[in-house]
Parts: structure tokens; C-alpha cells; sequence
């Protein structure tokens, strides 16, 4: 089976739906490096989902090139092109039929892998995930929204595919299950390092999960493609700047932890796990009347102290 990450290039890729006058994607470039996350985001039907369905072929380029590791999309047998591709979306399309396991041997059986290969590899997958081997036998309709969501995701990744494609994974879940879910696929990303498409149209979500972020406007013309901290810093233009939100001072706050700072020597207040961001440090102060934090270690050990002005310089 593949493996490792590949480059991805988007070369002036160009999608025209038969009857539309519009371009749905607009000689769109760019590069997203092996490794990375890249986030598309931008307003609805602005081409979000076309751009990741030309990569597996589900849509046919009108003109223009995609290209992984070099090769184009086009140069390529689609039915492996595909295999190795994990794609996931947003109603998961799990077999309902079908047990957790076997979903999730999906792709390694089309490369004929032993029983036993795929009930190991899919123990190690629910494991990666977040879920005990016990859901190995259910049945998706025996699954809460969020634990499908995680097969999903398990099962895009048992091809070990050396790319993923995301369409809004996250998007039909309570804000708290999500956080936990972004949460979990940071980590599970910091194991596994995939090249990864990952589309939203929740600028919070891209700033979180997201190496680079591309910003798509209507008609699928590429806004701007930068870092999270470039695009809260310097936003290219009007529309960058509007869709970002006013409150985008506030949202670079989230970039960094508290780990990241000098902390003071420690000291009393409201703790605090020095993972947090500095926006959830500075809304625990604010919530708690606070000047200074307490914060801890993974072990809950005060480790040192932040202060308001600390937070905001
Ligand atoms: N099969 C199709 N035939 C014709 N037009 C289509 C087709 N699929 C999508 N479109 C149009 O292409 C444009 C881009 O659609 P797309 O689904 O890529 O947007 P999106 O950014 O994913 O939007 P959303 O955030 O709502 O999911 C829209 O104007 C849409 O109406
Ligand atoms: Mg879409």
C-alpha cells in the first residue's frame, strides 16, 4: 500500500459546469506541501468542494492540471488514483451494513490484505482515533454522530494513504464533540503527517487545523493562500479582511499557547494548562476577575504565572 506524504500542485485548475457561466473553480494554483494541512475556505458555492472533488477525479478538469508528487491526476489509473486518496465527508458514507471493522477494511481488502492484517490494522485505527476495540463489532447506526465521524476518519487512513481530501468532516457536530474532534485529528496528523485538503467554511476551524489556509471568493478564484498568522496579520485585501472578521487581533490570540511565553515565577490565581491558548487564558481571567493566572504542567503542577498585560503585549 502507499505510504508517507505527497506534494500536492493545483496548476491554473479550472471547473466550468456544463450551462454555468460562471467558472465554479477559476485557474486556481497553488501548492500544498507533503505534510501540511491545507484548509480551503471561503463562502458558500464558492468552490470549496469542487476543488477537492477534481483531485480524486470525482469532477473532470475543464482545463488546467492537478498534480501529486509530480504526476498528473490525469496520467494516472483513477480507480488507484482513488485508492490512494482517503476521503472523507461530511455524512461519512459509512457502509450501514457493514461492522466498524469492515468499514474500516474497506481499502486494504481491495489490495487483498489477510483477515487478520485488517483486524489488527483496524484495532490500531479505532485506537489512533480515540475509540476502544469494543466498537470493532457495531454497526454504524449504534454510533453517536461524533464516533461516526472518528470510523470515518479511521477509514480514510487505513489505505495509508499519503493523501486525504476532507470535506467539511467536522461540519454537522456540537461545538464541544467538534473542539474534541479537531483536537484528536491534531494529534492523530502529528503521527501520521498526511498531506491533507481540509475543507470548512468555519474560519475558527481553519485557524485552528490549518498549516496554510487558502480564502476561495465566489466563482472559485483563490483570495489568498498564506499561514494562519499571515492571513490575521495581513489580510491581502477588503474581502480577506471582512471574511477573517473583525475580531481578527483577538483570533491571533489563539495561534499561541501559554507555553510559548515567559512565565513569571509562580504565583496564586485561577489555574491554568499551559496547552491553553492564550485566548482561553485571557477569557478564563476575564471570567474569573483575574489579574494573574496559575499555570500548570500536564500533571497540574504550578509551573509559573501569566499576567493580563502579559497576555495582550
Ligand atoms: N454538478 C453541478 N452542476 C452545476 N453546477 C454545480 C454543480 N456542483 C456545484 N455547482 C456550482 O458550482 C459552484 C461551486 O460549488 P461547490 O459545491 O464547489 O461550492 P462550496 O464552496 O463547496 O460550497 P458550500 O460551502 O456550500 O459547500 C456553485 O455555484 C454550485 O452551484
Ligand atoms: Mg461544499
Amino acid at each position: 500500500m502507499p505510504g508517507q506524504a505527497a506534494e500536492l500542485v493545483f496548476d491554473e485548475a479550472t471547473k466550468q459546469y456544463e450551462g454555468r457561466d460562471e467558472a465554479a473553480v477559476d485557474h486556481l494554483s497553488l501548492t500544498v506541501r507533503a505534510g501540511e494541512i491545507c484548509v480551503l475556505v471561503g463562502p458558500s458555492g464558492g468552490g470549496k468542494t469542487t476543488a477537492l472533488r477534481l483531485v480524486n477525479r470525482l469532477i473532470p478538469l475543464t482545463s488546467g492540471d492537478i498534480r501529486i508528487d509530480g504526476t498528473s491526476i490525469l496520467d494516472q489509473d483513477v480507480v488507484r488514483l482513488r485508492r490512494g486518496i482517503g476521503y472523507v465527508i461530511q455524512q461519512v458514507g459509512l457502509f450501514p451494513h457493514m461492522t466498524v471493522e469492515a468499514n474500516i477494511g474497506t481499502v486494504p481488502r481491495l489490495y487483498g490484505r489477510p483477515r487478520a492484517w485488517i483486524r489488527t490494522r483496524s484495532a490500531e485505527l479505532l485506537e489512533l482515533v480515540g475509540l476502544d476495540s469494543s466498537y470493532a463489532k457495531r454497526y454504524p447506526a449504534q454510533l453517536s454522530g461524533g464516533e461516526r465521524q472518528r470510523v470515518g476518519l479511521a477509514r480514510a487512513l487505513a489505505g495509508n494513504p499519503p493523501l486525504m481530501l476532507m470535506d467539511e468532516p467536522f461540519g454537522a457536530i456540537d461545538p464541544i464533540v467538534r473542539a474534541r474532534l479537531q483536537d484528536a485529528f491534531l494529534a492523530l496528523q502529528k503521527e501520521v503527517r498526511k498531506t491533507v485538503v481540509f475543507v470548512t467554511h468555519d474560519i475558527d476551524e481553519a485557524i485552528k487545523v490549518g498549516d496554510r489556509i487558502a480564502i476561495f471568493r465566489r466563482g472559485g478564484r483563490l483570495a489568498q493562500y498564506d499561514t494562519p498568522q499571515a492571513i490575521l496579520e495581513r489580510p491581502a485585501d477588503e474581502f480577506v479582511a471582512e471574511f477573517v472578521g473583525a475580531d481578527r487581533a483577538l483570533k491571533a490570540l489563539a495561534l499561541h499557547t501559554l507555553a510559548e511565553l515567559d512565565l513569571g515565577a509562580p504565583a496564586g490565581g485561577p489555574p491554568c494548562p499551559r496547552t491553553s491558548t492564550v485566548r482561553d487564558a485571557l477569557a478564563l481571567m476575564l471570567q474569573m476577575d483575574a489579574q494573574k493566572l496559575a499555570v500548570t504542567d500536564e500533571r497540574g503542577v504550578v509551573v509559573g504565572s501569566v499576567t493580563r498585560e502579559q497576555l495582550l503585549s
